[in-house]
């Protein structure tokens, strides 16, 4: 059988990662969240203090940096590693999220993000999640998924999972962090959150996962 490369774009709290994750299982295909690599970097750059508006130390601190993305189907979780360490738990901190979207508007971080994501897709069987996946990582791509949902029902979603591992989370909190990430994913130079031309609009504000996931697979066995 064919395959293909599945992009999955949109804006924060969309349920993108956990559709990704669904359609990867259903056709034995490799699951990339480009959005942990980001949140990665970000870490090392709150930790190590680097200077991110100076794009000498952003350069400088890129290149000690090493990714590495790791997904179990059968547990549907993810592991990333930064330089070798276990982080994914780290990086889901509001400290994280709250700096993100600025240090991922930086191009020289785009381009250090870009150049692993493009060879992670070399052999095709992926299905990526981000923000600029079908417009700038793989415009080629064979199905690209733009997904919207409604603001209030985002909100809802993430304040459900965040409070979950942090009873302290305020609902205005993740509200205004999504906001933010929004607004700075949209509006930056590089790279700026958008639906690639052919991608496909799903919003899925009143769609069961197991909807979208039907109406997802149906599209890519279209393509397939
Ligand atoms: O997907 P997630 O919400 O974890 O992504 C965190 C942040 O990483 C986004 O808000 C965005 O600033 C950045 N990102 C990006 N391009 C991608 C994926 C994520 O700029 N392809």
């Amino acid at each position: 059988m064919k395959k293909i490369i599945i992009t999955i774009d949109g804006y924060s709290s969309c349920g993108k990662s956990t559709l990704a994750k669904q359609l990867a299982k259903e056709l034995q295909y490799t699951f990339i969240d480009s959005g942990a690599m980001y949140r990665a970097v970000t870490l090392y750059f709150l930790r190590n203090h680097v200077n991110w508006e100076n794009p000498k130390a952003v350069s400088e601190a890129l290149n000690n940096i090493n990714l590495e993305f790791f997904y179990n189907d059968a547990s549907q979780k993810s592991d990333m590693y930064l330089n070798g360490e276990n982080v994914e738990a780290l990086i889901r901190d509001m400290l994280v999220s709250e700096n993100v979207s600025n240090i991922s508007a930086i191009k020289e971080v785009r381009a250090f993000a870009v150049a692993q994501q493009r060879k992670m897709g070399e052999e095709k069987g992926i299905v990526m999640d981000g923000r600029d996946i079908g417009t700038t990582v793989f415009p080629q791509a064979e199905l690209k998924i733009f997904m919207t949902a409604d603001n209030v029902i985002r909100v809802e979603r993430r304040y459900k999972e965040l409070y979950a591992k942090n009873p302290n989370i305020t609902i205005e909190e993740v509200k205004n962090n999504l906001e933010m990430r929004d607004y700075i994913d949209t509006n930056r130079e590089v790279s700026p959150l958008r639906k690639a031309n052919d991608a496909i609009v799903l919003d899925n504000s009143n769609l069961t996962m197991q909807e979208q996931l039907q109406m997802a697979l149906a599209w890519a066995r279209q393509q397939i």
